[in-house]
């Protein structure tokens, strides 16, 4: 009884997916919430309201009135009323109409009233989801606050296989039950995280660098930023940025500014995860102008740059949490335990890079959580934002011991 008494309306837009609806309604009453679900036209050719219905115990709503009753159904007291706004499955069409703000149907009319966080799962066909339209639909939608849950990737009703399938029921319960009852120990807790690759400047137009997308670390700061903490995220170069009320983002380049941003935050924080790939080393003297080809071979001296989470343990207070991550190659366990010591952590997250989906720019990662009295617990391969989900478990797990 997880949203005991918390009262969500479910909005149903024109997609196949709408039949996976039903189960939600289910999912959700389960829990104790009570639910009243807004349809649109065309979800109707999907689902009935006689299953919705029925599963929610509530009138179905679809229009502004009912003719044969002669109520209204006010789309301005529905959006006070409810706790959440999910809509499961939400079109293209409707994502594009939430965007220019389009309120012709009493869905969309409820949406511009609400108050309430609101949750969108979208699901369409792949070329769709990928269309430039969509994808900027969606970020316009993130910068007004909204939440985008999904999509999955995998078959679709076409036929095609890829991503825009809808996040399955469960799934889209337990993220609505972690948004709306935050964990209370990470309620007001000051997380700071770090994500992506440094850039080490060898001229002004060349530098060095790796292959991190930062996406692990945007995927961390979510997870912790949705379960009511106030995360600081500290991003390097190329990151795609979440946006999140409760997630502070500080851009920087090079590792030494990386240092700078995390010393600064580490000082204020609870928890710190050090998700970055930092360059290990940097150009000892960078040339101030590009340096031009003259020999057949050119060498670079390089320095150590500062391992920013090694400091951060050698400063860090009881009352600190502190987690860092080991991409390994060979020896993996080993050589993560002994980072985990090395650098005073109370978790290591260790990625191998011979297993195959996981490590740098993929979607989905496959980890080892390693904790301060050397338990190994082992993961399955998971998209990264399942994988940051069991890393904020672990981590809780731990605080609450
Ligand atoms: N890290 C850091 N600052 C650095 C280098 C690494 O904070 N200058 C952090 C990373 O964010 C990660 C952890 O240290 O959490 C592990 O980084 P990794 O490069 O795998 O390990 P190293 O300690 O650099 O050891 P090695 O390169 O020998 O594997």
């Amino acid at each position: 009884m997880r949203l005991f008494k918390k009262r969500i309306l479910l909005g149903i837009t024109g997609s196949i997916a709408a039949y996976k609806s039903a189960e939600l309604v289910r999912l959700l009453v389960k829990e104790g919430a009570d639910v009243k679900v807004v349809m649109t036209k065309s979800a109707h050719d999907f689902v009935t309201p006689l299953t919705l219905g029925t599963l929610s115990k509530n009138p179905v709503l679809t229009a502004f009135s009912d003719p044969i009753s002669g109520s209204w159904n006010n789309h301005v007291e529905l959006g006070l009323w409810a706790d959440a706004l999910i809509i499961a499955p939400i079109s293209a069409n409707t994502l594009a109409k939430l965007v220019g703000g389009r309120c012709d149907d009493l869905l969309t009319a409820v949406y511009l009233s609400a108050r309430c966080p609101v949750f969108l799962a979208p699901a369409m066909d792949l070329d769709m989801f990928a269309h430039p339209s969509t994808t900027q639909n969606i970020s316009t939608l993130i910068s007004f606050g909204n939440r985008i849950i999904g999509p999955d990737s995998g078959e679709l009703a076409s036929g095609l296989s890829g991503a825009g399938r809808m996040v399955e029921p469960a799934e889209i319960c337990s993220y609505i039950i972690k948004s709306l009852a935050p964990e209370p120990i990470l309620a007001g807790k000051k997380v700071l995280i770090s994500a992506g690759p440094t850039r080490e400047a060898i001229d002004p137009v060349r530098y060095i660098s790796n292959h991190s997308s930062g996406k692990m670390g945007v995927a961390l700061a979510e997870e912790f930023a949705m379960r009511g903490a106030l995360v600081t995220l500290v991003a390097g170069p190329g990151v795609m940025m979440p946006k999140h009320r409760d997630i502070k983002i500080f851009k920087v380049v090079s590792a030494q500014q990386m240092l700078d941003a995390c010393s600064e935050a580490f000082v204020n924080s609870d928890i710190a995860i050090m998700a970055a790939a930092v360059a290990d080393y940097t150009p000892l003297d960078p040339a101030n102008q590009k340096i031009k080809k003259s020999s057949e071979q050119h060498s670079l001296a390089l320095k150590k740059t500062t391992d920013i989470l090694e400091k951060m343990g050698k400063s860090k207070l009881k009352t600190q949490f502190l987690v860092g991550f080991a991409l390994e190659t060979e020896n993996e366990l080993n050589n993560a335990i002994a980072k985990l010591e090395r650098k005073n952590l109370d978790l290591i997250v260790l990625n191998s890079m011979r297993d195959a989906g996981a490590g740098f720019n993929s979607e989905s990662n496959k980890i080892t959580i390693i904790d301060k009295n050397k338990a190994v617990t082992e993961f399955e391969l998971k998209t990264k934002k399942e994988v940051a989900s069991d890393i904020a478990d672990k981590i809780i797990s731990c605080l609450s011991k």
